[in-house]
């Protein structure tokens, strides 16, 4: 071992020792300690993770980048994965994705692409943001899903495409929704940002459209800080999407020959038609881009997080299983979740809807939890028609999306994520109770 690596040693050594003295689990103390609706969940391999990646001092993508995307293709079981900066970063690069002239049949300004209604805002905006038209339909209740019903009967001449949030974890009906968009020919997109680990009839949520999107925001089932990925099995969607990401630049020597420009040999001698000489392909742009690439260091740790992951579907399973059995004893004022039976759910979070009643309202169930220290969140953007920045988009509406202003009436969500333990959670079950014994 030389100096250096020593060296390594002893500051893997120290951070550990830092991570037990400073990050050490908070023990729970009933009505104190707050209940998070999410949260990282990490241990001392996370840090090391992080400061060897800051001593190797690459920064920007390299090594661990092209490991993360090399090690989620795999899981996924698809033949390509774009890491980028955020969840929101992959939606926007698979919708400009589509949009490329690179593409067969891309999207034009003025096309519509049908979404529910229901739904998190930088799911929306990236459609927005390439001249395309939402056109919105209702979800259903309880699984909080667009109404495959609704997406048949929204399709008008213009739509090209379908883009399907996951909502809280749970699958779509992706049967129906992928014979619906064969039939009419639809590109589908999976924003699956809150649904790593679902299955639909065994098959992984984020697998089934032409392009996916994930998001390793910390409240998310792993974390990079910021982060999140696009998949793929299309060899050109996944080129277009990278280079949207590198800023549109042509160029797809891969990172992983850091430093050793040129890998494909032909950087000085690329022809381009209507070029009047070769010109240096790193500086060839053939996507109006973006740069949404993640640093070296965030990949690092995501590294660690996949290894962990298979635990942590576990929990939040168990998790989801404790609160359902709980809260099931008060189905006469809360709708709970559902999914259909070929889902196989590894859940975001427990979304619960307060069915219209005399006695109480969504505000006075929120504001008891909040005030026994658990969290809750509001479901994403409610009806993402009714928010202040996209009420004046160009939109279509198909139906009249009761269920969806429902959720944003009385949907709320209460945490599951891996840090929560039993004693927590009977906590939570607790002050359901305590609640509902009040109202009588
Ligand atoms: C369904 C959905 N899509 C997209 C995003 C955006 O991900 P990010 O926060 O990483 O930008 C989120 C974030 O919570 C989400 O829930």
């Amino acid at each position: 071992m030389n100096r250096s690596e020593e060296l390594r040693q002893e500051i893997y050594e120290r951070v550990g020792e830092f991570y037990r003295t400073a990050h050490s689990p908070e023990t729970f103390v009933p009505g104190e300690t707050l209940i998070h609706y999410a949260g990282r969940v990490y241990d001392e391999r996370e840090l090391i993770a992080l400061v060897d990646a800051s001593l190797d001092f690459w920064l920007t993508m390299g090594k661990n980048g092209a490991a993360f995307e090399e090690t989620f293709a795999e899981y996924l079981g698809v033949s390509h994965v774009v890491m980028v900066n955020s969840g929101s970063s992959a939606n926007l690069a698979a919708v400009a994705t589509l949009c490329s002239p690179q593409i067969e049949r891309p999207l034009r300004p003025g096309d519509e692409v049908i979404t529910p209604a229901a739904t998190f805002p930088t799911t929306v905006a990236p459609l927005v943001q390439n001249g395309l038209v939402p056109v919105f339909v209702d979800c259903e209740p309880g699984t909080y899903n667009a109404d495959p019903g609704e997406v048949e009967s929204a399709v008008s001449d213009r739509t090209r495409a379908i883009l399907l949030p996951h909502m809280l974890g749970n699958s779509a009906r992706m049967d129906r929704l992928l014979e619906i968009a064969e039939q009419h020919a639809l590109y589908v997109v999976e924003d699956a940002c809150e649904a790593m680990g679902s299955r639909f009839d065994g098959q992984m949520l984020g697998t089934f459209g032409h392009i996916s999107t994930f998001s390793f925001y910390p409240s998310h089932h792993i974390t990079t800080g910021e982060g999140g990925a696009l998949a793929t099995d299309d060899d050109v969607l996944a080129r277009v999407a990278r280079s949207i990401r590198d800023w549109g630049r042509d160029c797809w020597c891969d990172h992983r020959t850091q430093g050793r420009n040129g890998a494909c040999g032909r950087r000085f001698s690329y022809e381009v038609p209507g070029l009047p000489t070769t010109y240096d392909h790193k500086y060839l742009y053939s996507n109006i881009g973006y740069n949404l690439r993640p640093t070296d260091l965030q990949a690092a740790l995501g590294l660690v997080q996949m290894e962990k992951f298979p635990q942590f579907v576990e929990a939040r399973k168990r998790n989801y299983n404790a609160l359902y059995s709980g809260l099931s004893a008060f189905e006469e004022y809360l709708i709970l979740p559902t999914s259909d039976p070929r889902a196989e759910v590894c859940w975001f979070a427990f979304p619960i809807t307060v069915r219209d009643n005399p006695k109480f309202t969504r505000n006075d169930l929120v504001q008891w939890l909040e005030k026994a220290r658990i969290e809750t969140r509001f479901l994403m953007a409610g009806n993402i028609t009714r928010q202040p920045g996209f009420s004046g988009i160009r939109h279509r509406t198909a139906g009249d999306l009761a269920h969806t202003d429902a959720v944003m009436r009385g949907a709320f969500l209460v945490g599951l994520y891996p840090g929560l333990d039993p004693q927590r959670l009977d906590y939570v079950l607790q002050q359901f109770e305590a609640f509902f014994d009040r109202i009588g």
